[in-house]
Order: C-alpha cells, then structure tokens, then sequence
C-alpha cells in the first residue's frame, strides 16, 4: 500500500544574523510533527530554507566587503550546522538563490503580469537618498527623517509593479472564517479587521533601487521584491514550473505551513491570493505560534541578550532543548524564555521525571533479577489503572498533534511518566524485592514499568530523538517494540526481557552554580563593544524627598491599541494595583500593541493628566534612549506584583 503523502514547511529565514533559541522553535516543532507522521507512517516531505536576497543583506555584504553570495553562504552554512546540531530531520533545504528556485519565481511574475494581476505603477514613499531606500510613513524616525541614518528623507516615487489583492478578498475573508486553514482560528479577527475590511491594498512587488534580487525577465531593470520570491519556495522545492524536482503533484497542496505571528499576514493573505491568481489548490493549513522573548525582552543580538542555541545544547544536550521550548509555548499564546525555567524544567521533568524512572526501574531489575525478568507473573489491582493510561496514551496524544498542541501532547506523555513514579511508591518493590515468595508479583511491577517507559519514549521520540534510542537499550526494547502500533498496546516486551542499566539519561543541574556560569557565558558571548550613547551631563541634584515625590510603580499593560490618526501614540490600559489606568504613550514606531500585552511595565503614577490627540493620558511610561534615538521600554521582572513601589 502506498503511505500517504505529508507536507510540511517552515518559514525560509533571512540569513541576517546568528540564529537563536527563538529562530529554533518553529524547526523544532515542525521537525517533531515530521518525525511523528513519519512514526504514523506517512510519506513525509519537510521542508525548511534560506530567504536570501534584499536590500539587508546586500548593505551587510557591503559592509564586510563581500559579495551578498558570499555573505549568504558563510551565514547558511550557520543555519546548517545548527539544525544538525539540533537533530532536525528535514527533508529538502531550499535557498532562494538556486537556479531552480528563481526560474519558478521568473515563471509565475510573468503569468501573473499576462493574467493582468500584476502591472506597472508607481511606488510613493519617502526617499532616502544617502541609504538609496524608501520608507513608508509608519517607519520613518521620531522627527520624521530616515530610520537608518536619521537624515532627511524627499517625497519621492520609484516605478514599480504591484500585485492586485483586491480582486481575491472575498475567497480570502472566507477561507480565514469559514475554513480551518487558519489555526488557532480565533486569529482570523484581526487579519479581517486590519486588512481585509479597510480594503485590501495592492502589494508592491518589484525594485528598482537595489539589485541583490530575482530580475524581472521583461523589464530587467526590476528585481522581485521580497515575498513574491519568498513564498515561492514553498512550490518551487517541489518542482513548481521548474526542471530540478517532480514532487509537486504528490505533495501540493501542503498539509501545514507554521509560522510566527510576526509573518501571520504574508501566509494568511498574500500567499493565498498569489495561488488563487496561479489557479493552484491553497495549502491546507497554516499554524500560527507565538513570539519567545527573552526574559520578557525581544531576542536580539543587538541587545546581547541572544541565548545561543549551540551554547545550551552542549550543555544540556539538543533534546532537553528541544523539550523546554516545545513543552513552554502553547499554541497561540507568546512564551518568555528563561534560563532558569529551562534548568527547573530539565531538573523536574527530565531529571527526576523521566531519568529517575527509567533509572529506578532498570537498577531493580538488575538487583532482584540480574537483569532479565522471570516469566512468573502475578497482577494486582493497582496495575489495572497505569495499564489503561498507557494504554490510552497515543490515541490522546494523536488528538493534541491533530491539533499541532505539541506542548499538551507533551504534558499527556509526562503524565504517565508521573503515574509510574507513584505506582513505584505504591507497590514499593523494594519490599516485595525482600520476599521470596513476592518474585511473580515484582516481576510483574517491573514489566509494568518498562512497559509504560517503551510506550511513552516510544511517541518521545518524536520530540527527543537523540535520547529515547538510549532508553530502549536500558529497557531491553528492539527497534520492532517502539513503533508507531505497538506504542498503542501494552504488553509487547517479552516476558523475559532483559535490560542493561546505561548512564544516566539526564543528570541533575544544580540551579545557582549554573545560572552564575551561563552568565558569565552569556557575558563573554555577547558583543564584545558595549553600544555607545551621546551622554547627557547630569542634571543639577535634588534632595531625597523631592525624588520622593514622584510615584513610579510597577504595572501591567492589559490592553494596549494604536490611537487613530497618531502614527506615533500607543494607547494602554493598565493595571496599577490601585485599578484600570489610560496611559497614551509614544512608542508606537518601535513596539506594536502585541508586544506589551502581558508585559509588566513602570508608570510614573502621579503625572497630571493630558489629552494627546484627544485621548486622555494619566501617567507615563518608562523607557530608556536608546543609541539610534529610538525608545527601549523598561520592563520590570514579570514576577512583580502590580503596584510595586519604585525606589
Ligand atoms: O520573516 N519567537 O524570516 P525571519 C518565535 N524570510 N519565533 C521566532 C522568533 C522568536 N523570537 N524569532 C524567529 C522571515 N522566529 C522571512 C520568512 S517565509 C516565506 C519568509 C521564527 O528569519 C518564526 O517562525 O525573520 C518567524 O516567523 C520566523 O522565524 C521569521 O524568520
Ligand atoms: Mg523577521
């Protein structure tokens, strides 16, 4: 019988900078959805790449006095070596600099410019022309010049080819609310809100100021600008109107595309409406995550604060990893990285979860049995509710990756390892170990045991790859013992299985010494320069009561929403620990209202109120200068309760 085919894609990243543990998650959760369909028995087709041209990474070649080639090369073979490091099993690596892929995206401008949706116009914007960039309104600085150099912009306009989006508006508004494809669905809201209602605006999709681009075959003057050339990759690795492969009829239309939030418009969107013009089938869905922050700040190595993935993985190995961002995040929700959770987490539920039992578990084995268990057997009441949670394990845990819950498919499979730590405490085999008469129950407390260890590791596997062939040799299992099937039956490890205590799986952290020691690490890895600010003398000193008198407190942002007509002004409601609170902030050129809300902030409490484009402010947030004039957000430990005092 053939397998079905399964088809899943990560985002191509922009090879820009070093990965970090952010650009990890989504590789990681779509290589353990792969590697569980693989398990399922599906014939699957996993994709991940590199999006590689643009006017960034053109100016970064520049800068380092090499061709944008070179450049993406040098960063790609990074991208490489990480996802090796991090066991990911995908199948075909795309780069948007093949020859393939850019025959397919020459192709398909063509037709869409035959079948009329693309056409030449003109580009408005500002114009800077020491930078040789535009720039939309929204990204321009505080007082209105180039965000890049901060020096003055001109009106100007560039020729260009747009994509006409309006004429698929309602086919989209449709497949976002009345289909699947968008997952978690409660998302569709704000693309039909911000988007599609206010009318859908034509995409400008060609450039004439850079050259590190596809060429418009017809107009050579024209390079492809980002996304038509970006989404592509997802056909033309299959084959899509080029010669290099002929997967596109077995794996087109994709199962899933997984992204983050911050591209959530581009797949929900654009990408329909580029197929829909192409009059090809609409993958058939598109999982959003959320964003991973670092300690309640944006992952960026600009910040030093990058947690680098290959410094951790040494560490603690690639699976434990793997396991704390899956396990972290829940669907649609952002998540904070941290690296003490992380070692709480790998302490709790690797360690003294899943190690302790595996450990306990074949040391009794070898101590009242010299390994191998006699085939004696004598069940007691007790077993009769592990058995049914072994047994129930992978139908349930089948539900939450149908559901692409990686993290409650998680929390199901450690919920039976919990169950067999306390069935250990309960039929306590160190007391039946003492007995001779008790040997047909002890060995049955023990298969018992590994029983429930191969069927959970068994589906484990697909999220901790490297460490669960490790746990099979412990408990004796053969590679025909974990498969897919038999992780849905109890009782498959023969009678007389023998198991061969390895090392330990996942050895305890001790929390402070390491924390001391990846900071320092995190220190030492960090751009050795620290970025240099204009320092403003020191203003004339008050006394300690005059500093009294201003009320800086800790809150949280509840509720946060651009202000209409101020492209500068964020609007936030807060919590103060006194109540609700209106703050209108300027902040709204670097941070967007999803960024903030959750976030614990620090207001001044006891400003006097003041109307700002007619909205009423009552306090003011805190945020530093940052060197390139922008405003970096203050943003207290998350843990603090709101209404702390500030002194
Ligand atoms: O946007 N938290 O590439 P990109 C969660 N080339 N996910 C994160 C993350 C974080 N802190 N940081 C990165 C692009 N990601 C385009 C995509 S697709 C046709 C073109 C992940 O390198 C997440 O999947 O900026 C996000 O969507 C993606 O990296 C963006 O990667
Ligand atoms: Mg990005």
């Amino acid at each position: 019988m053939d397998k079905k085919p399964f088809y899943i894609t990560t985002p191509i990243y922009y090879p820009s900078g070093d990965p970090h543990i952010g650009t990890c998650y989504t590789t990681v959760a779509c290589d353990s959805i792969a590697r569980y369909k693989r398990l399922q028995g599906y014939d699957v087709m996993f994709l991940t790449g590199t999006d590689e041209h643009g006017l960034k990474i053109e100016q970064k070649a520049a800068k380092e006095g090499i061709t944008p080639k070179e450049y993406v090369d040098n960063i790609v073979a990074i991208f490489k070596k990480l996802w090796g490091f991090m066991n990911i099993s995908y199948d075909r690596y795309i780069r948007t600099t093949d020859d393939y892929h850019i025959a397919t995206v020459q192709k398909i401008f063509k037709e869409l410019y035959d079948k009329g949706y693309i056409y030449k116009g003109e580009y408005k914007g500002k114009y800077c022309t020491p930078c040789e960039s535009f720039w939309t309104d929204s990204q321009l600085d505080e007082d209105g010049r180039c965000p890049e150099c901060h020096r003055e912009v001109t009106q100007a306009s560039e020729e260009a080819y747009f994509l006409k989006l309006s004429p698929f508006a309602d086919r989209i508004e449709k497949l976002l609310t009345e289909t699947d494809y968008l997952q978690p669905a409660n998302r569709a809201a704000e693309l039909v809100n911000n988007f599609i209602k206010p009318g859908l605006d034509d995409l400008c999709v060609s450039r004439t100021t850079f050259k590190w681009g596809i060429p418009v075959t017809f107009d050579e003057k024209h390079v492809v600008y980002v996304w038509v050339d970006a989404l592509t990759n997802y056909i033309s690795a299959m084959g899509f109107y080029n010669n290099k492969y002929d997967d596109y009829g077995k794996y087109w239309p994709a199962d899933v595309h997984m992204v983050a939030k911050d591209i959530m418009r581009f797949h929900a969107i654009i990408w329909p409406a580029i197929l829909m013009a192409l009059e090809q089938p609409l993958p058939k869905h598109l999982v959003v995550h959320g964003w991973i922050s670092y300690n309640g700040q944006k992952m960026s190595k600009s910040l030093g604060n990058v947690v680098d993935p290959f410094i951790l993985g040494e560490r603690y190995g690639a699976d434990a990893i793997r396991y704390h961002i899956l396990r972290e995040m829940a669907l649609g929700a952002d998540s904070s990285f941290s690296n003490e959770i992380m070692i709480n987490r790998i302490n709790s539920d690797l360690a003294n979860g899943l190690g302790n039992l595996v450990s306990r578990t074949v040391t009794m084995a070898e101590k009242y049995f010299g390994g191998t268990l006699p085939t004696e057997r004598e069940a007691a009441d007790v077993d009769s509710e592990l058995i049914a949670e072994a047994e129930a394990l992978r139908a349930n845990v089948d539900g939450y990756m149908d559901k692409y819950q990686l993290n409650n498919a998680l929390a199901e499979i450690f919920k039976l390892v919990s169950r067999a730590n306390k069935y250990i405490d309960e039929t306590e085999p160190w007391v039946l170990g003492k007995d001779p008469a008790k040997k047909a129950r002890l060995a049955s407390v023990l298969y018992n045991l590994l029983e429930s260890i191969r069927i959970a590791t068994t589906l484990l596997s697909c999220f901790m790859p490297s460490t669960m062939p490790k746990v099979w040799e412990q408990i004796g299992a053969a590679e025909s013992d974990v498969t897919y099937e038999n992780a849905g039956k109890f009782g498959v490890l023969p009678l007389d299985v023998t198991v061969h205590r390895g090392e330990m799986l996942f050895p305890r952290i001790d929390v402070d010494k390491e924390i001391d020691e990846l900071n320092a690490l995190i220190g030492a890895n960090a751009p050795a320069e620290e970025p240099k600010t204009e320092v403003q003398p020191v203003l004339p000193q008050i006394g300690i009561e005059e500093f009294a008198k201003c009320d800086l407190r800790v809150a949280k942002v509840l509720a946060c929403e651009r202000v209409k007509r101020a492209k500068k002004l964020l609007c936030l409601q807060l919590d103060d620990g006194t109540g609700g609170r209106q703050v209108v902030s300027g902040i709204a050129q670097w941070y967007k209202p999803e960024d903030l809300i959750g976030k614990k902030i620090i207001v001044v409490a006891n400003l006097k109120p003041v109307v700002l484009c007619g909205v009423e402010s009552n306090g003011m947030i805190c945020a530093a200068d940052t060197p390139d004039g922008a405003a970096s957000v203050i943003f207290p430990d998350q843990s603090l309760p709101c209404g702390s005092k500030i002194r």
